[in-house]
């Protein structure tokens, strides 16, 4: 490995020097590292050794229509067809009328685990004699919190093993996402329990299984919504019933329908600037709250109705961490028109359950490469080298012969271009 010294501490010229002469980058490569690095000073705000940008495409899902409020959605991805999808599944459900969607007390669980105990029910009823002592602790080490009516709620203590035992402080966080304050003040509470009752403590950390701060949205689509191709509205209902089923009973199939979820889920969690590795998690987790990972969503049929549901945690922030500092999260606020972080939660809940439906749909009836065959060709033509001019030629060529794959692409592309050539030199 080649010696790049005390990286954090060069300055940002420096940095993409070494990177690309150790890197041995060519020059279009350097510029590509260079023009790419938009923000400099926000770049070395949010993380260390920072070089350039890696941007994410952004796009607009339509339709949502969320406890009788219309919204835009911005959604960032990578992936060809989640926007189109996300859109017609809430297009459906804003025919049938809307998402209802809701969410619980906005309270996030910080954890404290207390290690090498050696009685660990006296030492749980002495932690339950301390309880108002401790939420006291935590709420003195982040006042400005509770002056905006958040704070330590509630505390419970759990044996994990004889040896361990976990307490879980709920935290009413307001409108952030609250890791940082959650964190700062577990460890004062922390510090108190080695010094009252010097007892050791192995770590304080929030818990990402938000189980305290869930959404939920639920849909009511009118079998004939469902019709396609020819196919009876109600045998589609069915259809997704029975995919919604599998879900429950099968670990491989549910963790695919949920990543249909996910796609939806996390690409406005990004867009939202918050941390979408922590919704993943919690969502994962909670997926498996029976002990058996299973579909986060419900779709069951009743009198003429598909009714689906969605519920899991979301402990998203409308304020704070890097939300006050991208300026493309605050534009994205606006456009969502959002005033506060449950409403956020409302609006991705339904997301992922828009996202859903749009894929059991076309799972169960033309099957899901049609619709994102287009999409998925363009990605092999701009990989096979083709510039904007080019592009949709060669995608139509490809469809025409019913070739899916990037040698064909390539060998496409070659031919067009030699063709063009040809016709090029005859009209000279
Ligand atoms: C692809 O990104 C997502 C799907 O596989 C979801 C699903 O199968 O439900 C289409």
């Amino acid at each position: 490995m080649q010696n790049y010294g005390k990286f954090y501490q060069k300055p940002w010229k420096e940095r993409i020097n070494l990177i690309s002469q150790n890197e041995k980058l060519t020059k279009d490569q350097i510029q590509i590292l260079k023009s790419s690095a938009q923000n400099r000073f926000l770049g070395d705000t949010m993380i260390e050794n920072y070089i350039t940008d890696y941007s994410y495409p952004e796009g607009i899902a339509f339709h949502y229509l969320v406890n009788n409020k219309d919204y835009l959605v911005p959604m960032v991805t990578e992936e060809p067809s989640v926007i189109a999808a996300s859109s017609h599944g809430a297009s459906i459900i804003a025919k049938a009328g809307g998402f209802v969607a809701s969410t619980s007390e906005r309270l996030m669980i910080g954890q404290i685990i207390l290690e090498n105990v050696e009685d660990s029910k006296k030492l749980i009823l002495e932690i339950k004699e301390l309880t108002k002592n401790l939420l006291s602790v935590a709420d003195r080490a982040h006042p400005s919190l509770k002056r905006r009516g958040g704070g330590a709620r509630w505390l419970k203590t759990r044996i994990l093993a004889k040896d361990l035992v976990a307490i879980d402080i709920a935290i009413d966080v307001q409108e952030a996402m609250g890791a940082n304050m959650i964190n700062t003040m577990l460890e004062a509470v922390a510090k108190k329990l080695e010094e009252v009752l010097n007892q050791q403590v192995l770590m304080s950390i929030l818990s990402n299984y938000a189980t305290e701060c869930l959404a939920r949205t639920t849909c009511k689509i009118p079998f004939e919504l469902l019709s396609r191709n020819g196919i009876a509205g109600e045998i589609i209902a069915k259809k997704i019933a029975q995919a919604g089923r599998v879900a429950q009973l099968d670990t491989y199939r549910a963790a695919t329908h949920n990543k249909g979820i996910m796609n939806g889920i996390d690409a406005v969690v990004m867009a939202s600037g918050n941390d979408w590795r922590a919704i993943e998690s919690g969502a994962h987790a909670y997926a498996a709250r029976n002990g058996q990972y299973r579909g986060l969503s419900t779709w069951k049929l009743s009198g003429g109705y598909l009714i689906g549901e969605l519920e899991l945690p979301l402990p998203v922030g409308f304020v704070g961490g890097s939300i006050g500092i991208v300026p493309l999260v605050s534009i994205n606020q606006k456009l969502m028109k959002i005033t506060s972080a449950r409403e956020l939660e409302s609006i991705i809940v339904s997301v992922g359950l828009a996202q859903n439906l749009a894929a059991l749909l076309a799972l169960v009836s033309e099957g899901i490469q049609k619709g994102h065959m287009r999409l998925q060709l363009k990605s092999l033509v701009i990989a096979a080298g083709a510039d904007a001019t080019e592009e949709d030629a060669i995608v139509d060529r490809m469809l025409q012969e019913g070739k899916r794959d990037a040698d064909s692409a390539k060998k496409i592309l070659r031919d067009y271009r030699k063709r063009d050539k040809n016709d090029r030199s005859q009209l000279e």
